[in-house]
């Protein structure tokens, strides 16, 4: 098996894949999602193998991190905007995610973008979340490819402006994913072997922008992951984790997939 880079913590102990489980706009109810919790807790108590981090809808997102204090998973918002207050009807700030207790904050999701969020509001939400402490998770990913690689200039771009105000020495304190809008929602995976090049090219632009820091970044997947191809794409997609959507809404298939990334081969 072809492992391209071991993931090793600063310590030199082997750490610990990450997965996202973005829930979207799911579940339809508060029952739900209370269950959904207790599912997940119980697979993240029965696998310490992966660091968990659940993204639900803002509306559980100030309940479900009180119950499950302790436990061994993380919360993510799925968007915050940059500050603390402010007249925007309908949007919740970086400091409400700070104060309900996630550490964690999506930015720049693909559905955000398709919904009108830009660059610039990119650069903001990770402005905030680094000043308040909040790790973003700056999703990136090209619509399209062609075969002449406009999507890597594309790439470039988006990273540029996401981390336009980011000290050098503050690198560390994001995550990138990576997630091709192709394959969201789709029915296979971007295969690791691209991946793998991506992830390169994800360093090396942070590296030409920031410094030598950009080498350590970590750089997820997302897109079309499920129990069949995550253990492949963390073992030879060079990723430090996994960002999951559909396979993260139903319990069963989440913990198939925690499975399998998990048990030793
Ligand atoms: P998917 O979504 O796993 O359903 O493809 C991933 C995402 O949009 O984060």
């Amino acid at each position: 098996m072809r492992r391209t880079r071991p993931r090793l913590a600063s310590n030199g102990m082997a750490r610990k894949p990450i997965i996202v489980a973005n829930w979207k706009m799911h579940p339809r109810a508060r029952a739900e999602a209370k269950a959904m919790l207790t599912a997940i807790k119980k697979i993240a108590e029965r696998s310490p193998g992966a660091a968990i981090i659940v993204a639900p809808p803002a509306i559980y997102l100030s309940e479900l991190p009180r119950t499950s204090a302790g436990k061994k998973i993380h919360f993510a918002a799925q968007h915050a905007r940059a500050g603390d207050t402010g007249a925007y009807t309908g949007e919740i700030s970086m400091a409400q995610v700070k104060d309900a207790k996630a550490r964690y904050v999506l930015v720049g999701h693909a559905e955000r973008r398709a919904a009108g969020e830009s660059d610039e509001d990119t650069r903001a939400q990770v402005a905030s979340a680094i000043s308040l402490g909040l790790t973003p998770i700056i999703c990136v990913g090209e619509r399209e490819r062609s075969h002449r690689g406009e999507h890597l200039l594309f790439i470039r771009a988006q990273l540029r402006a996401a981390f336009t105000d980011v000290a050098d020495t503050s690198v560390q304190k994001c995550i990138v994913a990576y997630e091709p809008i192709w394959a969201i929602g789709a029915s296979e995976a971007m295969p690791a072997r691209q991946m793998h090049e991506m992830a390169i090219f994800i360093r090396k632009t942070i590296h030409e922008l920031r410094g030598e820091r950009g080498q350590d970044l970590k750089v997820l997947y997302g897109g079309a992951v499920d129990e069949s191809n995550a253990r492949t794409m963390l073992d030879e997609g060079d990723v430090a984790g996994l960002l999951v959507g559909r396979a993260a809404t139903n319990a069963e298939e989440f913990a198939a997939l925690i499975r399998a990334i998990t048990t030793k081969k």
